[in-house]
């Protein structure tokens, strides 16, 4: 990956363990002062630094991680307060470079501690999954600030934690601890904070020793669960099943195994 400097966000590309083993990419959201509210600028970086990882054929997954005190508090509401209607709408308010995310196809874990509030929550869950710290505390907060979550949180909160959580967290604006959160289904699982980059590292690293065809083929029929009615869902994990068959990572992996022997995947 190019090497270039951000000003919002910290970068690094990490080796996976093990022999063959892919990397994994490390993005640290990084405006301390302002408990990382989400501006255009750290929104373009970010969506810059995904899609560079996304690109780079020796990296698996990536991590997105925040501070221990704020994943992200939200949207910067110093930015938004001035705009107007027409603004909002002719400059693609929330919307231009905060659905990059979506575009990416390698698999993105949040690592989340602090505060993940708003678009904070938002960007959360546009990741594939989230791996919460104990501290961590999820809420869509907008409703006090006289409008409503703008990057998903009505959409992507109720298919998460279902209707009644997701209405109740919108409509008063309380916060939700990550004991509720993962209850609830927002979150994979819930390590104590100094465990937190442990965690989402030993994920990572799993990734970088499969199949990046596999892994990213798994995600793509996930991510079609919530597109698409359950037959037609079927049938396109069925093709991308199928499909796989046709790859090299398939009989290295299924080889591997029936020879009592580590997989050497070559991603083709
Ligand atoms: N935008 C801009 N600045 C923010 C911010 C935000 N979303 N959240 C925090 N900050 C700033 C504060 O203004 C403060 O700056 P100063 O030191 O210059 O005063 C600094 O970060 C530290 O914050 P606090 O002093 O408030 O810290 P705290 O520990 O007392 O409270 C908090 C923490 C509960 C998270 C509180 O900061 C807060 O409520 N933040 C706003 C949360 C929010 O409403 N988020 C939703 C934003 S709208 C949105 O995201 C729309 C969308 O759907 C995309």
């Amino acid at each position: 990956m190019t090497e270039r400097t951000y000003e919002n966000i910290l970068v690094e590309t990490r080796p996976g363990s093990g022999a063959n083993a892919l990397s994994y990419g490390w993005i640290t959201l990084n405006r301390p002062k302002a408990l990382n509210a989400l501006n255009d600028g750290l929104m373009d970086e970010l969506g810059e630094a995904l899609l560079a990882f996304d690109a780079d054929d020796t990296v698996a997954c990536i991590v997105v991680t925040g501070s221990e005190k704020a994943f992200a508090a939200g949207a910067d509401i110093l930015v938004m307060h001035p705009f107007d209607f027409p603004n909002a709408f002719r400059k693609g308010l929330i919307s231009r470079n905060w659905d990059t995310i979506r575009q990416v196809r390698k698999p993105i874990i949040a690592a989340v501690s602090g505060f993940a509030l708003g678009g904070g929550c938002e960007v959360a869950m546009a990741c594939d999954f989230i791996i919460a710290a104990d501290n961590a505390r999820f809420g869509q907060p907008e409703i006090k600030l006289g409008i409503i979550p703008g990057a998903g949180g009505t959409q992507r909160l109720p298919r998460a934690v279902g209707k009644s959580k997701a209405m109740d967290l919108a409509l008063t604006g309380r916060m939700m601890d990550a004991t509720e959160a993962e209850r609830a289904g927002l979150v994979s699982r819930v390590v104590p904070l100094a465990e937190l980059h442990a965690e989402a590292t030993k994920a990572a690293e799993a990734m970088c020793g499969y199949s990046l065809l596999a892994l990213m083929a798994t995600k793509e029929s996930v991510d079609r669960a919530f597109e698409s009615p359950l037959s037609e869902g079927l049938l396109f994990e069925r093709r991308l099943f199928h499909a796989l068959f046709s790859s090299a990572d398939q009989k290295e992996g299924m080889g591997a195994f029936l020879e009592k022997r580590a997989p050497g995947f070559t991603h083709r």
